[in-house]
């Protein structure tokens, strides 16, 4: 008999099935109520005893293996679909590809580089971890000028020469260094700032650096290059210009564009005024010309920088600027059709 159960685990060993129903069947033969397991148990009584030992042994083994083998073939089979084509439901809708939808900010950024292009202005970027010197001494901060303070800046580790550029003008200082006039560029890029983060500001944003110089370029070009965007842009024609000041640009001054008070949000954005500041501009500082290699005496040229969080919170009515870098699906979803 004990022999006759060595064949059977040899036979269980080996055996191999093609679906559920023959394992359901191995199953049944070997382990089931009226199976050969039973059997064997139930004539382990009849046993001499100096055999019930190994006879006990080769049972539990049989056991073992039978049950072993249902296992493994029933895991292999869910794992392995056996459904032939037959039994293919061709007709079953096919899982939805979704469709990602392009971010606001590059949404803006695309159409802010499009105009610009079409009057002759290439793109350039610039790293955003930056050095003292193309965010600063270039651009004519002296190293006691406030803008500098530790509140503004983010320093990398302990070097305060290496630092998270706080705006895009950076990016003027190295085309400059690299470029000789004719120059007409925009650089788009992020920025840095240690400011608490709230619905209207946020430690980091985007900008775009607009740069134009040549022989003969005068503060009427400057005008005339922000009213044709803005008007691209916004629609909106009127823009004023309010005398400002900035280290880098003499003369500065601040670009308003005129929204309107049309509807109640019109007063709410302009705050009752109309106006919307988007930027600021100048003429570059001669000085800043002469640092980046440039000769001051033939070139002359103008600077400005847009935010363009600001510019993308206006045109799509966003109103919380953190919505921007939260990455919250429903959020970007919306803008599928802006592409
Ligand atoms: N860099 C300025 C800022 O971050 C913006 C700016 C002002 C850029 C005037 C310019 C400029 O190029 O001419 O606030």
């Amino acid at each position: 008999m004990i022999d006759k159960i060595k064949e059977l685990i040899a036979e269980a060993e080996s055996f191999k099935a093609q679906s559920k129903e023959e394992v359901e069947a191995f199953r049944i033969k070997y382990l089931g109520k009226k199976g050969l397991l039973n059997d064997y148990f139930a004539e382990f009584k009849n046993v001499a005893n100096e055999q019930k030992k190994e006879f006990g042994q080769v049972i539990n083994q049989l056991k073992n293996t039978a049950q072993n083998k249902v296992n493994t073939l029933k895991e292999e089979l869910e794992n392995t679909s056996t459904d032939s084509l037959g039994n293919l439901d061709l007709s079953r809708p096919g899982e939805p590809i979704t469709l990602g939808a392009r971010h606001p900010i590059s949404i803006v950024k695309n159409d802010i580089i499009d105009i610009f292009s079409r009057i002759g202005f290439n793109v350039s970027e610039g790293p955003e971890i930056e050095d003292d010197w193309h965010n600063f001494t270039a651009l004519n901060l002296p190293e006691y000028h406030p803008a500098r303070d530790m509140q503004d800046t983010f320093f990398i580790q302990t070097n305060p020469d290496i630092l998270l550029r706080t705006h895009t003008s950076s990016v003027q200082v190295r085309y400059m260094e690299n470029n000789q006039p004719p120059i007409r560029t925009i650089s788009p890029g992020r920025v840095y700032r240690n400011e608490a983060i709230s619905a209207r500001s946020h430690c980091f944003f985007h900008q775009l650096e607009g740069l134009y110089i040549d022989k003969d370029v005068s503060f009427a070009d400057l005008k005339q290059t922000l009213q044709y965007f803005t008007t691209e842009l916004f629609g909106k024609a009127k823009i004023r210009l309010r005398p400002s000041y900035f280290p880098f640009t003499e003369p500065s001054a601040e670009v308003d564009v005129y929204w309107g008070l049309e509807t109640e949000t019109d007063y709410k954005i302009t705050k009752g005024t109309g106006w919307l500041e988007i930027g600021g501009c100048g003429m570059v500082d001669p000085n800043v010309l002469t640092n980046c290699g440039i000769d001051a005496n033939e070139y002359s040229g103008f600077a400005f920088g847009v935010g363009i969080d600001r510019i993308a919170m206006l045109l799509h009515q966003i109103s919380d600027i953190r919505l921007l870098s939260e990455n919250d699906i429903r959020f970007l979803d919306q803008f599928k059709s802006a592409l």
